[in-house]
């Protein structure tokens, strides 16, 4: 069996804070392989962005810690991996679009200089090549006018054309993967789909595998291959798409889609937020003993409240999840 692109194995992310260790990341696994686009998906505070940020440590540090665990991209360690080794990577093989471009983007920088400047350090190339490239670039992400555009400010553009502007960095080098984080949640529904499109017709033109983070289940439905489905820092659930959709085996996912009745499945995706399942995700403060989930599932039992449930295959197929009773469904 050839290697994953991104394989992550039992990675755990921790933050000390004066109040206490935060568990943000606990024991996660997955795998992208090339080409794939995998998403991410569960409520806020799941360590979605956690995981997402930890694949090329742009965390903070302290207060995050790496905890524990592994991180290979294409067969190379990163968790051991220098700065600079890590600089060299981030913008070239590995991509990072975010929700909200105008942090990512420099205030006091022109779109053109930030964009040149992505190309340069990973290319040989004169400044006349690069800005012939950005241009090209910026017509391909359909930002009108790019000549024009690259002499303007961050804050000229708009939401949508921001992001646009931060696909082009992104995806100036053609990387192998591309990671974004709910890189649509912050704008308008008809942009939204419209910046979704660009991504996935980028994915096909270049063959890059996406890790998508969303909390966005129609999104999921549109665009993935493969879901993993986050709880209080653990990926509690892990199929293919169509999988997920038609078996929804852990009570939390059964609840995602239950609080969203008109999310049809896969190929149809409606849009939705996930925002209506009873309950509180707990403080990953103080780890609880049993399964996360438990205090909000209607079929938990004693077990679920003293034995931590293990993310497993089931039937020997790629569908895994971490429940002591999946597939039952809630009557809720
Ligand atoms: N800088 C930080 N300091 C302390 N805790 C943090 C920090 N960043 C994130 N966390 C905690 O880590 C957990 C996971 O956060 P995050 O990955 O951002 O969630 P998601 O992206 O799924 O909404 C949350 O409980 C959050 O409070
Ligand atoms: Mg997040």
């Amino acid at each position: 069996m050839t290697e994953p692109l991104l394989r992550i194995d039992q990675l755990r992310v921790r933050f000390d804070t004066p109040e206490g260790v935060v568990h943000a990341v606990e024991d996660v696994s997955f795998q992208v392989d090339a080409g794939e686009t995998l998403a991410i998906v569960g409520e806020s505070g799941c360590g979605k962005s956690v995981t997402a940020l930890s694949i090329l440590r742009l965390l903070p540090s302290p207060p995050s810690r790496l905890a524990g665990g592994s991180i290979r991209f294409q067969g190379r360690e990163l968790t051991t991996l220098g700065e600079s080794a890590l600089r060299q990577l981030r913008g070239d093989r590995i991509g990072m679009v975010f929700q909200e471009p105008m942090t990512s983007l420099n205030p006091v920088l022109t779109i053109g200089r930030q964009l040149t400047e992505g190309l340069l350090r990973h290319r040989k190339l004169t400044r006349a090549d690069a800005r012939a490239q950005i241009i090209a670039l910026l017509e391909r992400v359909q930002i009108p006018d790019p000549a024009r555009r690259l002499e303007q400010y961050p804050h000229e553009l708009s939401g949508g054309m921001r992001q646009r502007a931060m696909i082009a960095i992104a995806m100036a080098c053609k990387p192998s993967l591309l990671i974004a984080d709910e890189p649509t949640t912050a704008l308008d529904v008809t942009i939204q789909a419209q910046v979704l499109d660009l991504i996935g017709e980028l994915r096909d033109e270049m063959g890059t595998a996406i890790v998508l983070v969303t909390h966005d289940l129609g999104v999921v439905g549109d665009v993935a291959d493969r879901v993993i489905v986050m709880y209080a820092g653990r990926v509690v659930e892990d199929a293919a798409v169509d999988d997920l959709f038609d078996n929804p085996l852990h009570p939390y996912t059964q609840g995602l889609f239950a609080a969203r009745p008109h999310l049809t499945p896969a190929g149809t995706g409606r849009r939705g937020r996930l925002t209506e399942i009873l309950g509180m995700v707990p403080s990953l403060r103080s780890p609880v003993a049993g399964c996360a989930f438990a205090p909000r599932c209607a079929a938990a039992t004693a077990r679920c409240r003293s034995e931590t449930p293990l993310l497993q295959s089931r039937d020997a197929s790629s569908h895994s999840v971490a429940c002591h009773h999946p597939g039952q469904q809630q009557a809720s």
